[in-house]
């Protein structure tokens, strides 16, 4: 049977606002989720899994369960409460003890530093449509290399640019909850590449030990079917969410074939994409310097042809069957009867993850190396007498383990594996009603409990096999 390499890191994954809450404690500032989140009245993210108190509990767990890496962020607003200006002393202290707390149970930190929470000021002036918020990031970034650069390796700039533009300015889930501005969403997302190569030229001039990186969501897009539309159709999604990113992250520039797909979309929706000449000279620095890509891989899609106006509905409930998906002059995502789904309509496809670790290493072989930075399953977990029967995840991460495994046999450099999430988390548009966790979360009490899904964890990374 097929191992794990010795090397291969066994982790999972959260995020400050997700995890923490203590949204008010430590003169934390606002991000632009707790206003929003509040007059919504739908879920309140105040207390979230209160990592902020109980991280000495979380990582002693994540130890005990075999894991050597865990995925963290640093709260731009604890560190910086109005996003710029003096740094907050109890924030600073913060995350020195939550990185020493990570090295002591050797549990290595990759640590985000821009994980969907802007601090509200800075969303304020226009978010990553402005350029005081893109400055303010770098100086963010070179203040936490500064203060934890000796002891944190693996730094990653940002977690998922697709998904913050999709969630602002194309589904609307997202304040400022804009839906179907594709412009918007192209020219933010080249914006947040420009500031991600920024940091990451920045942090290799420093001469900084460590790694950098950044993670992306990257879902392989399908056509449904074989006819010229279909495919068009899912190529266009494809470079809309995928290839736009893999093209400045790897290259440093966008290729012929990329430019004129995304023109298109932008032709159709009457927009334009400003770049400069110093925007690619950067992004090409950085490219050559980048030490490794994160995935974040939950689904993919099957896409088909699309001439109606976008229409789009967000399924944070868990109602299967309610998603609705079509973008004009992109494409619309249709359910393949023969691929499962969760219960928020994502389809369950490892094929999709080998599928895409292979496209990187075959189309952007300067890529170095990949982590997973996050995979897991979203459900409605129920806990008795103390126990959690989540056999369904085990079933989802085996498969998707398996998938990278292949893809490790196929040559691809595959260097870890971090699932969604530690412990159940505040989950930005499903509140407390979409459970991920290894460990379960009594939200009341903030009590733990194994799932059976970490017992499984825990025997796969300790034997480096899958059962
Ligand atoms: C990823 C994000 O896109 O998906 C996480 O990085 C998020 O922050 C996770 O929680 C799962 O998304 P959701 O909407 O199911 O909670």
């Amino acid at each position: 049977m097929k191992k794990f390499p010795e090397t291969f890191v066994f982790g999972a994954a959260t995020a400050a606002f997700q995890a923490e809450g203590a949204v008010t404690e430590g003169g934390k500032g606002k991000t632009y989720w707790e206003d929003y989140l509040r007059e919504q009245g739908v879920f309140d993210p105040s207390t979230a899994s209160d990592f902020y108190h109980q991280y000495k509990t979380d990582l002693a767990l994540a130890h005990e369960f075999g894991m050597n890496g865990i995925r963290i962020s640093i709260a731009w607003s604890r560190i910086f409460p109005d996003g710029t200006g003096t740094p907050n002393p109890e924030g600073v202290a913060f995350y020195h003890r939550l990185i020493d707390e990570c090295l002591s149970r050797q549990v290595e930190p990759y640590v985000t530093l821009h994980h969907f929470d802007t601090p509200l000021p800075l969303y304020e002036k226009g978010d990553w449509l402005s350029q005081e918020m893109r400055d303010a990031f770098v100086d963010f970034a070179a203040f936490c290399f500064a203060e934890y650069g000796d002891k944190v390796t693996y730094w990653i700039t940002i977690n998922e640019p697709w998904s913050v533009v999709a969630g602002q300015y194309i589904i609307g889930h997202f304040p400022p909850n804009i839906q179907y501005d594709l412009p918007k969403a192209i020219q933010a997302m080249h914006h947040m590449m420009v500031s991600h190569a920024r940091i990451v030229n920045l942090y290799k001039e420093k001469k900084y030990a460590g790694e950098i990186g950044i993670v992306h969501i990257l879902e392989s897009k399908y056509p449904i079917s074989d006819s010229l539309e279909n495919r068009q159709a899912a190529l266009t999604e494809n470079t809309l969410a995928n290839l736009f990113l893999l093209d400045a992250t790897c290259n440093g520039r966008y290729s012929p074939q990329t430019m004129q797909i995304i023109s298109d979309i932008l032709l159709q929706n009457n927009g334009s994409l400003i770049t400069t000449p110093a925007d690619f000279a950067v992004m090409q620095a950085a490219a050559e310097q980048l030490d490794f890509i994160g995935i974040n891989y939950y689904a993919s899609h099957f896409i088909q042809s699309y001439a109606g106006e976008s229409l789009i509905h967000h399924n944070a409930t868990g109602d299967k069957g309610s998603s609705i998906f079509g973008l004009k002059g992109v494409g619309q995502r249709v359910n393949n009867p023969s691929v499962p789904t969760t219960d928020w309509d994502w389809p369950i496809y490892p094929k999709g993850l080998k599928d895409m670790l292979l496209y990187i290493k075959k189309h952007y072989p300067n890529y170095r190396k990949l982590f997973v930075t996050e995979n897991g399953m979203g459900a409605k977990d129920v806990l008795v007498n103390g126990e959690v029967a989540d056999s369904g995840r085990i079933d989802y991460v085996r498969v998707h383990l398996q998938a990278i495994l292949d893809a490790i046999e196929a040559g691809v450099n595959v260097q870890g594996y971090f699932m969604w999430s530690l412990m159940d988390v505040f989950s930005w548009t499903n509140g407390y009603n979409k459970r991920y966790g290894l460990f379960y979360v009594d939200f009341e009490t903030q009590a733990r409990y194994p799932k059976q899904s970490a017992y499984w964890y825990k025997s796969v990374s300790e034997s480096r096999e899958l059962m």
